[in-house]
């Protein structure tokens, strides 16, 4: 049984994919490299495949197809790097291996903190020994209304651990919890908009809400709204998200992720002009906090997301049940 793990992070991954190979009696090939049509020869005799977010297009599909690979499973919650009807036509099994929600949560919060508190502009002062107050006046959490868009696993834990601060919670999905409901009021997009001092998203990107965030429902929001963004780059129009910044609509924003980061982000760039416009000039504001998809980067997510990718393979190649399949 063999599986040949991409992007394999020497630093942190290696050693636990070694040990949980031979856990499960998995023979591994592990490459640091991202997959591509120039490694693909790689995934000769695995019948499964092991990524994280590199993109998963058609053509490497079919490559993987054409070598005999019938199970790709992605060491990440979202999955919308993968092509997945193109893999289904040709019969490539989808999986992905969610890690537990609370190392997003937590960084969720934390961004929240940060955005509220001015912790950018505070600490930039601090370490040039710019000890002034003006301009770093911050805000309570249990003053602000927080709205919480998506409340699946994320969503829900991030409303569980903001209860315990005393502010207002906001809710809202296409599906309501009855859980959410003890400590949220859902309401629909519109209400949000309105009445929300903080937003926070915790959906997946689809078809359907790509750019839920525009100039139409920024238009819409509380002058000085608060964007918090650990889910997907795609759900915010850059251009208009940085347009709304320079007339103070949006007073402050906590990205961990932007659009088109993909083949930026896990990288050294340092010495590199970015052709990631948006990037570069949402960095520079002193009200916007942008770091590099950090959010699921914890030792438990790491060490749950390796393991739980093998056990996901050993399910599919001895055909039982597997709770990781992506069956929607
Ligand atoms: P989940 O599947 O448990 O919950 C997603 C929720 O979003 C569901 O309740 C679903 O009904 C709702 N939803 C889907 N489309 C919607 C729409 N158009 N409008 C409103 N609600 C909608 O997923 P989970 O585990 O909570 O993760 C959420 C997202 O967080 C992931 O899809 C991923 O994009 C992102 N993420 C980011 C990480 C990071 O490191 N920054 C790490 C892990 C996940």
């Amino acid at each position: 049984m063999q599986v040949t793990v991409f992007s394999c992070r020497e630093f942190d991954e290696k050693e636990l994919f070694l040990s949980y190979g031979k856990q499960y009696g998995l023979k591994l090939v592990l490459c640091n490299e991202a997959p591509s049509l120039e490694n693909v020869e790689l995934v000769t005799g695995s019948e499964c495949v092991d990524i994280l977010t590199s993109k998963i297009d058609r053509n490497l599909a079919k490559a993987f197809a054409d070598r005999g690979v019938k199970y790709l499973i992605t060491r990440t919650i979202g999955y919308d790097h993968i092509d997945v009807k193109s893999c289904r036509e040709f019969e490539i099994t989808v999986g992905n291996a969610p890690y537990g929600p609370n190392g997003v949560a937590d960084y969720t919060i934390m961004l929240l903190l940060m955005s509220i508190r001015k912790a950018k502009r505070i600490i930039e002062r601090t370490n040039i020994q710019d000890y002034t107050l003006a301009g770093n006046l911050g805000k309570e959490l249990k003053d602000l209304t927080v709205g919480i868009i998506g409340t699946g696993r994320i969503g829900r834990t991030v409303i569980s651990n903001l209860s315990g601060f005393g502010c207002k919670i906001l809710a809202y999905d296409l599906y309501q919890s009855e859980q959410v409901k003890e400590k949220a009021t859902y309401v629909s997009l519109e209400e949000m908009w309105k009445e929300a001092d903080v937003i926070s998203l915790h959906t997946p990107l689809t078809e359907d809400n790509f750019h839920l965030i525009n100039e139409d429902t920024l238009s819409k929001m509380k002058f000085g709204v608060v964007l918090i963004n650990t889910a997907r780059g795609g759900l915010i129009d850059s251009e208009a998200l940085i347009s709304a910044i320079e007339t103070g609509k949006v007073g402050a924003a906590g990205l961990d992720v932007v659009e088109d980061e993909f083949g930026l982000y896990y990288y050294d760039h340092k010495s590199d002009v970015l052709n990631n416009r948006a990037l570069s000039v949402l960095r520079g504001f002193p009200n916007v906090t942008v770091t590099h998809h950090m959010a699921f980067y914890t030792d438990n997510c790491v060490r749950t997301v390796v393991e739980d990718s093998l056990k996901s393979c050993k399910c599919f190649m001895e055909g039982k049940e597997n709770p990781w399949e992506i069956k929607s």
